[in-house]
């Protein structure tokens, strides 16, 4: 059958939901399940119930609320070694649209992200999601250590493998099978979809990749250079209380350049910025710590720090963070010692141990994590010529505010795609489209000085018990519901508006929108009407 007729099977099946032909039952679901996967239980959710996490799920331990009528299942893939061994849970809602949405996870959590499906299973799609192996919060990489299995369970297979016994139950649950299957994550979430277009490029239909920790190997390693480039000496060390003094600055000199000054940086890479205007006075410099400026040594830092991470032979170890990003570096800098998802990696993931001490950071580290790349994590094939021919349609965006993740690594990621596709005829832009946010933080959040409209209903962006856009439920507002119609319609999306809120908690409030455009066109103001009305932007090429 093809997509556009397995579209249609709802239609004709009558009310466009499909509804659960076995019971929410212990019995029932287990007897779906292959021998070496071990059920822990199965609940139904009464509508508008909660779902409470089990108390061993240290990830994501919010329980969502607000729920769909839905059967709540959680269960063991019991491996061939216990430390192959990985949990998986699946919402399937009463009244199912006939499509699947995985859900990715975070950081080096480990757990079933829960709260996320409880966003994803109010659009009426059957949510999946892995614990990738382990239990543990997003920080925590002593599982890792000395563990191969469990490294690997968390690099790709426990993900792959929901998706299968996820698919499988949800056939069964409905008595049809899934018109579209989808994918949704951000941060590690988006690392994983990208290395599933890669590797499994038949597992989903479209793939949602906020944010992605693509390159594990090489980003870890940055994210605990940064903390060891400021902290090794306290002379050339800049408090983190002055990462906003160094950001009201670039905004003062790169907001006007993209066109508009608005609070939001709209085009970082294009902003030529002087670092000088921070060097303190003579007068200022006697007290280092409460000035609104940066010492000459404090100013050498930071040069460091907003320029690519190169090794000694000039290669590439990391992109930059963006001009816009500085109120967000205490992600990634903060407490006086480098990042502790940086170290955790060096210590447990590369197997260094707990004894390495930080400040014995050399380049034999970054080429030991190219050469381990841990659990194959990376998701640096770049040729998704398979997912393309497959018919698979990828939404990849960054917040080019991001403190945790340099949104350089972003820009990078898609010029290698476009290098490994271009010149194979395939067209990238039918398939792939890159949308970076600006003003936007790690996943969500923006300065409070910025204000950005960054809101697309991201996974991780979606308050817990709500959904989607209020008031703008739709595919020119929504991410994943852009994605469904250019899957399902072909409508590529060139641009989603985003929503600034007076509170992205409560949603209510709306005081922007603004269209985010598909890299390398850039949201320009019209030059009339209100700047935080949509319709007065208008995506350009840049230099226009
Ligand atoms: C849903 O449950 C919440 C409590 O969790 C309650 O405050 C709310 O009124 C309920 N909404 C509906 C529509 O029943
Ligand atoms: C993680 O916690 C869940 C919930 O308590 C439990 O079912 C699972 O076995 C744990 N996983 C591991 C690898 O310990
Ligand atoms: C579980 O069994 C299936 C075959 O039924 C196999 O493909 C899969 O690899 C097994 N999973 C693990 C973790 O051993
Ligand atoms: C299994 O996991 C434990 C705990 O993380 C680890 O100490 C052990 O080395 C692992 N065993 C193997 C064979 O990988
Ligand atoms: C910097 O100062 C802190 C607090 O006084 C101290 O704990 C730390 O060891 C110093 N770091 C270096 C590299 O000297
Ligand atoms: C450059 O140096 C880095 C760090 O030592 C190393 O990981 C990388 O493999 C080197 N690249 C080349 C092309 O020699
Ligand atoms: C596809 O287009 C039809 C007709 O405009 C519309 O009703 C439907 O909602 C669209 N499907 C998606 C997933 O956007
Ligand atoms: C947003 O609303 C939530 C819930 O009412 C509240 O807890 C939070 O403090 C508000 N945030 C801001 C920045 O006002």
């Amino acid at each position: 059958m093809n997509r556009y007729l397995r579209a249609l099977l709802p239609l004709l099946l009558g009310s466009g939901t499909v509804h659960a032909t076995l019971e929410c039952t212990w019995d029932a679901i287990n007897a779906l399940l292959p021998p070496n996967v071990s059920l822990s239980f199965v609940t139904a959710i009464p509508e508008n119930g909660t779902f409470t996490v089990p108390r061993g799920d240290t990830g994501w331990p919010t329980d969502p609320i607000n729920l769909p009528s839905l059967c709540a299942i959680g269960a063991t893939v019991v491996g061939e070694t216990a430390n192959a061994s990985f949990g998986f849970g699946l919402f399937l809602p009463s009244q199912w649209n006939s499509r699947t949405l995985t859900v990715g996870n975070g950081g080096l959590a480990g757990g079933v992200n829960w709260v996320d499906m409880g966003t994803g299973v109010k659009y009426g799609h059957a949510v999946f999601s892995t614990d990738t192996g382990h239990n543990s919060t997003t920080t925590d990489a002593t599982w890792a250590y000395q563990n191969p299995e469990a490294q690997v369970n968390w690099g790709w297979r426990a993900l792959h493998e929901t998706v299968g016994y996820g698919k499988l139950v949800t056939e069964a649950f409905y008595g049809t099978r899934p018109s579209f299957h989808y994918y949704q994550g951000c941060s590690t979430g988006g690392r994983q979809g990208f290395k599933e277009a890669e590797a499994f490029p038949s597992d989903f239909d479209g793939v949602i990749a906020g944010a992605p920790a693509w390159w594990t190997s090489h980003q870890q390693i940055w994210q605990f250079w940064v903390g060891y480039v400021n902290y090794i000496s306290n002379i050339t060390m800049i408090p983190t209380s002055k990462f906003d003094v160094i950001g009201k600055e670039v905004l003062r000199q790169c907001d006007g350049q993209d066109g508009l000054v608005d609070t939001i940086i709209s085009d970082p890479l294009g902003c030529n910025f002087n670092p000088e205007t921070l060097l303190c006075s003579a007068a200022a410099v006697t007290d280092p710590t409460n000035a609104e400026c940066l010492t000459a040594a404090q100013l050498q830092t930071f040069d460091t720090l907003r320029r690519d991470f190169q090794a000694t032979n000039s290669t590439l170890v990391f992109p930059a963070w963006l001009r816009g990003s500085e109120h967000f570096w205490n992600l990634n800098i903060d407490g006086g010692a480098p990042n502790i998802i940086g170290l955790g990696y060096i210590q447990y993931m590369l197997g260094l141990g707990p004894d390495w001490a930080w400040q014995s950071f050399n380049e034999e580290v970054i080429q030991l994590s190219e050469r381990l790349n841990p659990g194959q994590a990376d998701a640096s094939g770049y040729d998704l010529s398979e997912f393309y021919e497959g018919g698979g349609k990828l939404i990849h965006y960054h917040g080019m505010s991001d403190g945790g993740i340099a949104t350089g690594a972003s820009f990078y990621l898609y010029d290698q795609i476009d290098r490994a596709l271009t010149p194979q005829g395939v067209p990238v832009d039918d398939f792939y489209r890159f949308f970076p946010i600006p003003g936007m933080g790690h996943c969500l959040d923006t300065a409070d000085y910025v204000n950005a409209p960054y809101y697309i209903a991201g996974i991780s962006m979606t308050p817990n018990g709500r959904s989607s856009v209020p008031q703008f439920p739709d595919a020119k507002h929504d991410v994943l519901l852009a994605l469904m119609a250019w899957v399902e319609n072909g409508t590529a999306p060139d641009a989603i508006i985003g929503t600034a809120y007076a509170n992205f908690t409560t949603l209510d409030t709306i005081t922007r929108q603004r269209p985010i455009c598909a890299h390398p066109k850039q949201a320009k103001y019209r030059g009339r009407g209100d700047p935080d009305r949509p319709e007065n932007w208008a995506c350009q090429s840049p230099g226009f």
